[in-house]
């Protein structure tokens, strides 16, 4: 593999007002340089993520940092406001996974939040006025770094990648593989749903808010799905203002934006865990018609798209559990334990099938 050479890289898409957003990849993050960066994992979401060696360990770790937009590194003005901001989402993020890191083993763990003066401004330096002789103490840029999950050569592999590898070759998943992940992904959204309470305190849990394929991780055989990127997670009751509009509940009639962003409550999550099963089931994500179809109030509207998702052949209690997640708000469970139960139920009658079915063989 070519060695990592410290320079500039830009997000695969502009910020809002659609000025080019980048970062600038040092060699080393940590004040006292213990993680050796190995290569840009990924540059599509709303940072960045990078492979790193933990010269502590040996071991692999994986480093979120932010996107500079090129306009705020031009105006020395707003680069206390984007820091504040980023500060803001990382703490957010950065609360969320620890939450979800308490009760489940199913999390990236987070090994360290390093503070270093900002390699994107310092590399900037010329033009922003920092870290040129003269230019004034360079601010301090905060970086999430997290276990990585995955083989020992740094690969690793999203449920989006399984899915479209079985589709490939037409191998779907069976009753209990679905289940299996469906419980998986159950019991890290308890944890992270779960409301705290140190004495007297109490917090509230989070929302995830962008749950999807490509924010799960498969490790195994037998499989482990881990759910990753807490950057979008909020506090139940709080606005959400990031998700994936393809698996989040579908936008009103006339607006393009998705429902239910606030308050953000636990059926919010519930209904991205859904849409994410009905890809993994179907092996394609449903459309957005029937997206809509099953989110209609209206039993005969629904009608086709349950037809569906009964026509994947998962049972009639694993498909009422799929349909039930994608519903209405008002029809849906209302907490991930509620799925947990029905789940249960589902495994209880693909185990009673196959016990069957090995009566039903000739000896
Ligand atoms: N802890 C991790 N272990 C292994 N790979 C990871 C880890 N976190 C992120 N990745 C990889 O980086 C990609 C992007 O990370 P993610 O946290 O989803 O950020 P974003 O979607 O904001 O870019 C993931 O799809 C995955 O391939
Ligand atoms: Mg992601």
């Amino acid at each position: 593999m070519t060695p990592f050479r410290p320079g500039w890289v830009h997000a695969a898409h502009p910020d809002a007002l659609g000025s080019p957003r980048l970062a600038w990849l040092p060699e080393t993050y940590g004040e006292d340089g213990r993680f050796r960066t190995k290569r840009l994992l990924a540059g599509a979401g709303q940072g960045y993520a990078v492979l790193a060696e933990d010269r502590w360990s040996g071991g692999d770790v994986v480093i979120k940092g932010m996107w500079w937009s090129r306009s705020d590194l031009d105006d020395p003005r707003s680069v206390h406001r984007a820091l504040g901001e980023q500060q803001k989402q990382r703490d957010q993020g950065l609360r969320a996974a620890r939450q979800a890191a308490q009760l489940t083993q199913q999390c990236p763990v987070v090994i360290s939040v390093e503070s270093q003066p900002s390699p994107s401004l310092l590399a900037d330096g010329g033009q922003g006025g920092y870290g040129g002789p003269g230019g004034g103490e360079v601010p301090y840029e905060s970086f999430l770094v997290q276990q990585f999950i995955g083989h020992r050569n740094g690969v690793s592999r999203t449920l989006q990648e399984e899915i479209d590898e079985r589709a490939a070759s037409h191998r779907r998943f069976k009753a209990d593989q679905l289940l299996d992940l469906a419980e998986q992904l159950c019991n890290t959204l308890a944890a992270l749903h779960a409301d705290r309470h140190h004495g007297d305190e109490h917090s509230k849990g989070w929302i995830h808010a962008d749950i999807k394929p490509e924010n799960i991780l498969v490790l195994g055989p037998p499989a482990r799905y881990v759910l990753i990127d807490y950057d979008a997670a909020v506090q139940i009751g709080d606005r959400i203002r990031t998700t994936t509009s393809a698996y989040a509940p579908p936008a009103a009639e006339g607006t393009d934006e998705p429902s239910e962003l606030a308050p953000a409550s636990e059926r919010f999550d519930i209904y991205m865990l859904g849409a994410t099963l009905a890809h993994a089931a179907a092996l394609r994500r449903l459309t957005d018609r029937q997206a809509r179809e099953l989110y209609a109030e209206d039993f005969d509207v629904s009608a086709p798209a349950r037809r569906f998702i009964a026509s994947l052949r998962y049972g009639p209690i694993l498909t009422n559990a799929l349909t039930t997640c994608l519903s209405a708000k008002k029809f849906r469970l209302a907490t991930v334990d509620r799925v947990r139960t029905d789940l249960a139920r589902a495994r209880s009658a693909t185990a009673l099938e196959s016990a069957l079915r090995t009566l039903g063989e000739p000896r």
